[in-house]
Formats: C-alpha cells, structure tokens, sequence
C-alpha cells in the first residue's frame, strides 16, 4: 500500500491537480471553507469485506484515507480537523481487533509524527487517552507535547470518545468547582458547560462527514454538533479521498444555514 504520497511538498494547485469529471471543482469558493470539518471514519471493516481482506487490512486501508484527508485540509486551510477514530463503545469489540486497533494507533502516530511537524499540525485527543494501554498512551503523550508549540491547523483525534462521557464529565468537573468555591451554580451557562469539553477553546464542526451511508451520531459530538451540516456518503471510508472531500465542502457552501433563524 503506498503510503508516504500525501505528506509532500505539493501546494493547493499541485494537491488538488486534475479533479475528477463532473466534480465543480471551479465552483470551491476558497473564501469560505468550513473551520472545523470533522469525519466520522467509518466501513473500514464492510471495505476489507468486500474486497475478501481481514478487517485489520481495512484499519490499515483507513489510515491512508485519513492521511490524505489530513494533507487536503492543511492544503485547503481549514482550522480544525477532527476525526472519530475510537469510541467508548469500541471496546465491545473482539479484544485481537481492539489490540490490533491500538497497535495501529500507536505505530501510525510513530510513523506519522516527523510529518505531522513539517506540516506545522497540533495535535489534539478528545477522550479519555489515560485508560488507553500504556504504548499507546505514551505515544499520544509524546506526540500531544512535540506538537503543541505549533500553529497550524489543530487534529483533533477523538479516541475512547464518548459524547455522553464528555457531557457527563463536564458536570463533574463544574460541581467540583462549585463545591470548592470556583464558581456558583447561577453562573454555569452555555460558555462554561463549553469550557469543560474535551473540545475547550476549538470553534464547533461546521461540517461533520459520515462515511458508509449511516445515518446517525453515534455518541459523537453531541453537544458541539448542534448546528452542524451533515454530509453522508455511501463510499467506505479506505476509499474518501480529496475529491469526497471536495464535494462535501461543495454541498455545505450549497447549503442555507440560518442557525434557527430566518431566511435573510
Ligand atoms: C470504522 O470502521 C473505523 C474505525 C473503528 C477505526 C478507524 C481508525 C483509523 C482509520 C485510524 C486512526 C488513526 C489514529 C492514529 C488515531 P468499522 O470497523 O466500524 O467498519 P464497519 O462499520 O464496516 O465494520
């Protein structure tokens, strides 16, 4: 499988060069690419099926689409990027396919890391990385502290995520404010509730993709999905590329977002 082809010294022209027939690529308007895209990564498992290959080889086939997701939004210059990678439900699953899981996890992010840095990408987790077995754990670690000077565009990785976790933590963590003092009840608002998810301080997905033609949340981003557009495909994850992703910021820019309000 190639695998370093998308970490290279292209530009937007050169990365986005020869878009595929009937895709507008000339109608992309560059002035309003959403901030924060965020994928849900999923039918890697349904891909290696079809194609008669081990489950694993799907989560290996997934890492490149993601990779080249990554590349394109640092090319498109988008703010965040986020990706559900692990949830708090993933655990249920065979323990050879979470151990395999987390071995990926681990050795991607070792092999991705040097160009991870050349690309200026901070590197953010959103769950709860301390229950991860420890290589794993360690290596999220390293990587969060070698990326956090940076400041390009910030991956937010969501692995052992759960929306509800999240939810339910940050009310712990404001009752514990109140009980020491920090703060009172009357001044918990939507800012505060805000300031205690595992997504403190990044701007809210504009666009959240599905891929695999499911069509619900899955305990992700339950809170911070409030006013996203939805985009779903029926294309498996290993085979989202650039130009998926293209066509998904088309449907958004197509898209009449009126956050509750009227129509201007
Ligand atoms: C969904 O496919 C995908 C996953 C559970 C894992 C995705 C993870 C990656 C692509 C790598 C992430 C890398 C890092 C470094 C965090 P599925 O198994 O649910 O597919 P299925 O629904 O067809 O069975």
């Amino acid at each position: 499988m190639a695998v370093n082809h998308v970490y290279d010294d292209s530009t937007f022209e050169t990365f986005f060069a020869n878009p595929p027939e009937g895709l507008e690529f000339d109608a992309l308007d560059r002035s309003r690419i959403p901030r924060h895209i965020s994928c849900i990564m999923d039918g890697n498992g349904r891909w290696a099926t079809a194609q008669g290959l081990s489950r694993g080889e799907g989560h290996k086939a997934g890492i490149v689409s993601l990779r080249e997701i990554i590349t394109a939004c640092v090319r498109l210059g988008v703010e965040v990027m986020s990706a559900y990678a692990f949830s708090t439900e993933n655990w249920h699953r065979p323990a050879a396919e979470v151990n395999l899981l987390m071995h990926l996890f681990a050795q991607t992010f070792v092999d991705e890391l040097p160009l991870l840095k050349r690309e200026n990408v901070r590197v953010v987790f959103l769950g709860d990385i301390s229950a991860l077995p420890k290589r794993t754990r360690e290596v999220f670690e390293y990587g969060l502290n070698e990326t956090a000077h940076h400041t390009g565009m910030v991956l937010a990785l969501a692995v052992n995520y759960g929306a509800r976790a999240e939810l339910a933590r940050a009310a712990r963590l404001l009752a514990e404010d109140v009980a020491a003092g920090r703060t009172t009840p009357d001044a918990i608002d939507e800012a505060a509730v805000a300031s205690k998810l595992y997504t403190a301080g990044l701007p809210d997905p504009e666009l959240i993709i599905r891929t695999s033609g499911e069509l619900r949340l899955s305990n992700y981003l339950l809170w911070q999905a409030a006013y996203s557009e939805f985009y779903i495909t029926s294309t498996y994850w290993p085979d989202f590329d650039r130009w998926g992703l293209i066509d998904a910021i088309l449907t958004y820019q197509g898209r009449d977002r009126r956050f509750g309000g009227i129509h201007e």
